[in-house]
């Protein structure tokens, strides 16, 4: 404790101090009002409780007492908050959230789906490795292995992963990784992760699933033997289409290095963003089986239209994926579809401007249903021949059914196909 004492100033005023072990410290309310301003209100002790919803940790930087405690801090990096970049409250709240919901040992979170699954790739493989990624993947996934990694010496070949002739063709000495997703985006092809579990496993390859589609309600892929699963928290985790984030669930030893990656790439979270994802989480476990449940409505409706050529969604009997999907999925069959309407430009407009309720939009998994454009959003990336390949022209519709009422989503449907 310190003692107190007073300094005849030569203006004739005392300066009232606190002497500490020699050295004079102001009481707090001599300093300037300048001063105060900016030292009062940071902190409120709340010895006898605390808050019910987790608060915002608004803050790039924590404050460190002295060198001891850096020091301890250092030596125990997981309790301790330094600076926001690494870690802040917020990301490590969501990240245990996803770790728990995806079963996993640790869970790392960051600013986007895209940087969750740059961050989970880089935790496996280095220069001259090679991944085999399903053919039926993100546009920009695609993208990012096509023309990104392999800048950074990594090569991607683009396998039908279903077929394990084409992944055997495909194994090189060097593959490291084996890179896919449940259901697919557009045609909502379903992936036989045990297949591909089995594959990888017998050259050693490690296995990442980006699960935005499917959901830890649908099904959690480390339960299949998948080493890494990533989300664009974007999509059904946040559920409310107001913020891009992303996840990465796995092993510790994996999860350190993606957290690594994360920090020295830079692409952490906001803790605001992070606390409106963990508020999405709350309903999760009531959105999507209600969003699948509307879903197979919609499917079954659409599928009966005299304008709808095709519907790709897993829940229909007619689905070449209906088995697999019922062996693989929980709950449903998941909220995204895509159908065939006229690949003709005027009349895809004429559709898109007479829906009411349902708006396009390039994004996916929010409670509002929402459709998009896969030929010139998510895959419009992708050469035409590759896209040709694929099915995907003007006529193609993907659809992220919401939690409206079945029937109201069904009626705005028809009567845009019927104006169309
Ligand atoms: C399946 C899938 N994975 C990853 C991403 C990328 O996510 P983000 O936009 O959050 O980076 C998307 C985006 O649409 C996606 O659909």
């Amino acid at each position: 404790m310190g003692a107190e004492c007073r300094i005849r100033l030569e203006d004739g005023n005392f300066l009232y101090t606190m002497v500490i072990g020699g050295c004079m410290m102001k009481k707090k309310n001599e300093y300037s009002n300048e001063t105060k301003l900016l030292h009062t209100g940071e902190k409120v002790d709340i010895p006898s409780s605390y808050p019910e919803a987790m608060p915002i940790y608004q803050t790039s930087a924590f404050v460190v007492k002295d060198l001891e405690s850096l020091h301890a801090m250092r030596d125990n990096p997981e309790t301790a908050y330094i600076y926001s970049r690494a870690k802040h409250p917020n990301q490590d709240s969501l990240s245990e959230v996803l770790r728990e919901a995806e079963n996993g040992e640790a869970a790392a979170v960051c600013s986007s789906g895209m940087a969750s699954i740059f961050a989970g790739i880089l935790a496996v493989v280095e220069s001259g490795d090679h991944i085999i990624c399903a053919d039926a993947i993100y546009g920009g996934t695609y993208g990012m292995l096509r023309d990104d990694l392999s800048r950074m010496g990594i090569s991607s070949s683009f396998v039908d992963v279903n077929d394990e002739k084409a992944i055997a063709a495909a194994v090189r000495p060097e593959t490291k990784l084996f890179v896919i997703e449940i259901t697919s985006n557009p045609f909502v092809v379903v992936t036989d992760i045990e297949k591909v579990v089995k594959e990888a496993k017998k050259v050693k390859a490690k296995v990442l699933v980006d699960n935005t589609f499917t959901t830890p309600v649908h099904i959690r892929p480390l339960d299949w033997g998948a080493d890494l699963v990533a989300h664009s928290c974007t999509k059904f985790i946040n559920g409310h289409n107001d913020v891009v984030a992303g996840g990465i669930i796995g092993s510790e030893e994996l999860i350190q290095k993606a957290k690594h990656n994360i920090s020295s790439l830079g692409s952490v979270i906001s803790p605001f963003d992070a606390w409106l994802v963990l508020r999405g989480t709350k309903t999760l476990n009531l959105r999507i089986p209600r969003q699948s449940e509307n879903a197979l409505k919609v499917a079954e409706a659409l599928e009966k239209h005299s304008k709808v050529d095709k519907v790709f969604y897993p829940g229909l009997k007619s689905s070449p994926y209906h088995e697999l999907a019922g062996h693989l999925l929980n709950d449903g069959y998941g909220a995204m579809m895509s159908f065939y309407i006229p690949n003709d430009t005027e009349k895809v407009n004429r559709f898109m401007n007479n829906l009411d309720i349902i708006k396009f939009v390039t994004t996916l998994g929010g409670v509002r249903t929402t459709m998009s454009h896969p030929n010139t959003t998510s895959h419009a990336p992708l050469e035409q021949s590759v896209k040709d390949k694929m099915g995907i022209h003007d006529g193609l519709i993907r659809l992220s059914v919401g939690i409206e009422k079945a029937e109201d989503l069904v009626a705005d449907l028809q009567q845009a196909l019927e104006k169309m």
